[in-house]
């Protein structure tokens, strides 16, 4: 390696040479350029195999503006021969490879899952419903859940399996008889490997259970894009999302859970909590769609749990805030909104198009979940 050279592998020589060849000697005739050779011998390097190039400033001294070609530069490679601290910890071969397929499969479900909350479904329809991209994503979400205090997932079925609270129908003095009322219908939309159906088969028989996804990984799950399930209109009991609603468009998600329920019955949302500026603003936007309110809570601090009925479409209903304000404006030193008029109001309200009857812009409502590298 030339002396004096700053890298600590020596670019080829032929760098070097073709350098000074384009800028100098190339332009100074057979006996310059061998003056200039013999020059570089006493000189320090200069020239020599691994120097670098000659600079601009020299090259336009010679009466050559073009500037010099660029200087490849090799790999930095640490003191220790670029052997990482990660590497030294792992020693044999196969949990070398192991760390590396790891880190791979990391960077895959990031790289994935980005993908799936920051486009519209027609796009993760493509990526998703190829099978090793779908494995790929569900072993990172495994891994995922694996870190937090509970599976979201679980909160469904216990609430399906047990809840008395009485928080599913639009009755809430009704408590709903557990196990559920036989022949319900769930359609439990973005399922995964349909832990829902897994569970309710053993300890609720008599519900079907609709398991939709973009693969199917077993025999519970139909494969589909669930904007557009193969359900029905006014077929189902009870719609699950948990965690799905993911893409741009997921107001179309909840448009299809309001077409395949019956009225008065269950629409049962699991969100990450961090999603969500205000949960307000997402019960406003989920009830612009058709439903109500009933019940929302935060647990396990990670997961914000939602329950709406699906309101009567033939009578008109008021939607939280609309009651808030109702109430407001019938307090003794209020003005009394004739009833009559309020119906007049919700019926002309009720009949715009859905994308003007949303109070807020759906992507400032459920923010995408992007999870960190570890
Ligand atoms: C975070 S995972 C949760 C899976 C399951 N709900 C659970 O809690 O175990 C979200 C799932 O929704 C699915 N999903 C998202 N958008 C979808 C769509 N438009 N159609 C079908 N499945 C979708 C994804 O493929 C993924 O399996």
């Amino acid at each position: 390696m030339a002396k004096g050279n700053r890298y600590s592998g020596a670019p080829p020589s032929s760098i070097g040479a073709t350098s000074s060849k384009k800028h100098g000697a190339a332009f100074r005739g057979k006996r310059d350029a061998k003056k200039s050779r013999s020059a570089a011998g006493a000189t320090k390097n200069t020239t020599a195999p691994g120097a670098p190039a000659p600079s601009l400033h020299r090259a336009k001294a010679n009466g050559h503006s073009k500037p010099p070609a660029p200087v490849a530069t090799p790999l930095r490679t640490p003191a220790s021969g670029g052997v990482t601290k990660r590497m030294r910890a792992v020693t044999d071969g196969d949990a070398l490879l192991d760390s590396f397929r790891q880190r791979l499969s990391g960077s895959t479900f990031r790289l994935l899952n980005e993908q799936l909350y920051t486009t519209p479904s027609a796009f993760a329809n493509q990526l998703m419903r190829d099978r090793s991209s779908y494995d790929d994503y569900h072993q990172g979400y495994r891994q995922q859940v694996a870190m937090w205090p509970v599976n979201p997932v679980q909160i469904v079925i216990e609430a399906l399996q047990h809840d008395k609270r009485g928080r599913f129908l639009e009755n809430v003095a009704k408590h709903i008889p557990s196990p559920l009322p036989a022949g319900w219908v769930i359609a439990d939309m973005g399922c995964g490997d349909a832990s829902i159906a897994t569970a309710m088969a053993k300890s609720a028989p008599h519900t079907k259970i609709w398991s939709f996804d973009f693969c199917a990984t077993n025999e519970n799950v139909t494969p589909c894009e669930m904007s557009h399930t193969p359900l029905e209109a006014d077929t189902v009991d009870v719609v699950v999302f948990c965690l799905s609603l993911m893409s741009t468009n997921y107001v179309d998600y909840l448009k299809e859970a309001h077409r395949i329920l019956k009225a008065g019955r269950l629409l049962k949302i699991v969100e990450v909590r961090s999603r969500m500026p205000s949960e307000q603003k997402f019960i406003d936007v989920v009830e612009a769609v058709g439903f109500k309110c009933d019940f929302w809570a935060v647990t396990k601090s990670y997961f914000t749990i939602f329950d709406f009925v699906k309101v009567d479409g033939t009578k008109p209903v008021l939607s939280s805030r609309q009651q808030k304000g109702r109430d407001a404006a019938n307090t003794p030193h209020g003005n009394r909104v004739r009833e009559e008029e309020i119906e007049r109001r919700m019926k002309k309200w009720q009949s715009l198009p859905l994308e003007e009857r949303l109070p807020h812009a759906p992507g400032s409502v459920l923010l995408p979940c992007i999870y960190k590298r570890r």
